[in-house]
Parts: C-alpha cells; sequence; structure tokens
C-alpha cells in the first residue's frame, strides 16, 4: 500500500494531507483569509506568497499529525487546476520537489474531482452511478458520475453566471457582513427570518433550462432590496437569500437524480459546508428516498486531504503518473480527475 501526499494550493488556503487506501491519517491546512478580508475578495499575489511561506510547515505539521515521516511517503497528488495561475504554481512546484527528492511519482489532478474525492474519505467508495452538486466559490455544476477516476465525468448542467460561492460572497459584501461570505451569511441567517423576503428563485419557471443555475440576478435582487429597505434587518436578508439559494440547489439536484434514475446526491464543494443547504438537502432527499452524501464541515472546503484522497483513487487504479513536465491549468472543465 501506498501513503499519498496531497497538496492544495489553488486559492487562498495552503492544505496538506495524507492518504492511504482510502483512509486518511493526517492533514493540516494554512490559510491567509485573513490577509485578503480588507480588500473583500482574494489578491492573487498574497495568495501565492503565503503559499510559499505556508507550504514546509503546513507539510510539517501534516507530516506530525499522521505519524509519518517523508520517508513515507510513495506518491505526490496536487492541484493543478482550475484555480488561481500564481496560487497554482506554488503547489506545483512544489509537489515535483518533493517527487523529485523523494523519487515518487506525481500525479497533477483536478481541484474539483478533490472535492468530489473529499467525500470517499468518510463515507467510503462512491456507488456505481450518482448525481454530484459540485457548488464552490469558482463553480456550480451538477455531474454525473460513474467512477471518479477511471470513467468520464459528465456534465448535465453549470451556472450560467455567477458560482453559488461567488453569489454568497458578493451578497454579503452588499449587506455588510465579512469576508468569506458565506460563513458570514451562513452565520447571520441563525437570528434571521427566511421566509421574511421572497427573493426570486432563478431559473425555475416553466420553459426554464430543467437543471441549469443562475445566481446573478438572485444577487441583483438583493441589491434591489436593501437600496429600497434601507433600515431592513440584515440577519432577514442573509436567511432569506440563503433560502432561495438551497431552494434551488436542492431541487435542481433531485430533479437531476430523477432524470439520471440515480438513487445516490453527493454534495461537495465550499458551499456545501452551508447548514441551510445541509439540512435542506437532506430533508428532500429522505422524501425521495435519495441518500445523500456530504462530506463533513471541514473536507467541504478546500484542503490537502481531498487531493491526497483523489491521488490515492489513481494510484490504486494504476493510473500513469504526469512526470515533471506537466504546468498548472487554470481554467479547465472537470471531465477527468487526471489533468496531466
Ligand atoms: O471550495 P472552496 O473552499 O473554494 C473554491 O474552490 O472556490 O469554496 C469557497 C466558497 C466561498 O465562496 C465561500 O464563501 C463558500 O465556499 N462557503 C460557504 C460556506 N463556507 C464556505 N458558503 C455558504 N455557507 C457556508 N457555510
Ligand atoms: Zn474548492
Amino acid at each position: 500500500m501506498t501513503v499519498v501526499m496531497g497538496i492544495e494550493t489553488s486559492c487562498d488556503e495552503t492544505g496538506v494531507g495524507f492518504v492511504e487506501d482510502g483512509v486518511l491519517l493526517g492533514d493540516a491546512l494554512a490559510s491567509s483569509m485573513d490577509e485578503h478580508a480588507r480588500f473583500g475578495g482574494v489578491v492573487p499575489e498574497i495568495a501565492a506568497r503565503a503559499h510559499l511561506q505556508a507550504m514546509v510547515p503546513t507539510v510539517r505539521a501534516a507530516l506530525d499529525k499522521a505519524g509519518l515521516g517523508l520517508d513515507d511517503v510513495g506518491a505526490v497528488a496536487v492541484t493543478a487546476g482550475p484555480g488561481l495561475a500564481t496560487a497554482l504554481h506554488v503547489g506545483v512546484a512544489a509537489a515535483k520537489s518533493y517527487a523529485l527528492a523523494l523519487g515518487v511519482p506525481l500525479y497533477g489532478v483536478h481541484h474539483l474531482a478533490g472535492h468530489a474525492a473529499a467525500d470517499t474519505l468518510e463515507h467510503g467508495s462512491l456507488p456505481d452511478r450518482s448525481v454530484a452538486l459540485i457548488v464552490s466559490g469558482g463553480h456550480t455544476s451538477l455531474l454525473f458520475v460513474r467512477d471518479l477516476v477511471r470513467t468520464p465525468i459528465v456534465h448535465l448542467s453549470d451556472t450560467f453566471d455567477d458560482a453559488a460561492g461567488e453569489a454568497f460572497d458578493k451578497v454579503a459584501r452588499l449587506i455588510g457582513l465579512p469576508y468569506p461570505g458565506g460563513p458570514s451569511i451562513d452565520r447571520a441567517a441563525r437570528e434571521g427570518n427566511a421566509g421574511a423576503v421572497a427573493f426570486p428563485r432563478p431559473l425555475t419557471a416553466p420553459g426554464d433550462p430543467e437543471l441549469g443555475f443562475s445566481f446573478s440576478g438572485l444577487k441583483t435582487a438583493v441589491a434591489r432590496y436593501v437600496e429600497k429597505h434601507p433600515d431592513t434587518d440584515v440577519n432577514d436578508v442573509a436567511a432569506s437569500f440563503q433560502e432561495a439559494v438551497a431552494d434551488v440547489l436542492t431541487t435542481k439536484a433531485l430533479r437531476a437524480c430523477r432524470r439520471e434514475e440515480v438513487d445516490t446526491l453527493v454534495v461537495v464543494g465550499g458551499v456545501a459546508a452551508n447548514s441551510r443547504i445541509r439540512a435542506l438537502a437532506q430533508e428532500r432527499c429522505d422524501t425521495a428516498g435519495v441518500e445523500l452524501r456530504i462530506p463533513p464541515m471541514r473536507l467541504c472546503t478546500d484542503n490537502g486531504a481531498m487531493i491526497a484522497a483523489i491521488g490515492d483513487l489513481l494510484v490504486r487504479d494504476g493510473a500513469k503518473p504526469s512526470g515533471l513536465e506537466f504546468s498548472a491549468v487554470p481554467t479547465i472543465e472537470l471531465q477527468q480527475a487526471q489533468l496531466c
């Protein structure tokens, strides 16, 4: 059996994890989130510099947690894309250095495949057929998944404009809540009334694309509402907005399950950490007789364990290593778990 080291640097988290045969041995995370807060969003140069500083200490911290030494590492997996170019370069360069120094194979992997693989650390292998809802800061997609590393991943739909996480971040800014917006809105919403404002449910009218998403109109609706009601309760707006997103995401995810005739829904990515989305997805899956799989909250947002998890699946499947010549790929749709 092979211990796989996973390295993630696609955005503002430096993540390192160790997985062997589907089991998470230990992981560690450093974040430059606080350095971006005053800019209201991630500044790529700041993120890249923070990755450079955090990389080796985070590897050491993860090794300690796993009770391993570098000599135990049998393969390295790294996020090759998508993500911020300068941030990805740091992880890819570090992963190449470790692979070269240790004389072990290297795998360049797709960040979103990592998000999906995170769930296997908690709930074991995915079933033969499932629908995955990937909701992150940069992506919102419904996918038909068979074998994560063997079978091409089929896109059932993507967002036409903003990603769900992007909508959370932008709406938080509009209503004066701190970056990152998702967790801020989640917290504020607990004190608010989700029925206070009837925000629109985009693309749910008859004739609209059945599985398509769009969040920029919803964001504009929130902007209009707060313009017209300057004294409104921020918690009510947060709760009502969150309810609209949760409603649309879960309605369409279950529609996709029905259409594809699958009985497992996997919800992954940073926005899958949202408490209302988790609860509503569970409620609706129970009613529909669909099994819901969501990773534990700390494995929903970016981390190194999920990259080690997809690397471990590739290694066990006998995939050909990526070599040392590949570069980061900042923009690429998820079709294959291995990118290079
Ligand atoms: O997957 P992720 O960590 O990074 C990307 O690959 O983009 O997702 C980050 C996104 C951010 O937009 C953040 O606001 C959102 O996930 N997020 C949440 C929550 N926690 C993180 N959105 C809603 N509720 C949360 N609790
Ligand atoms: Zn992510």
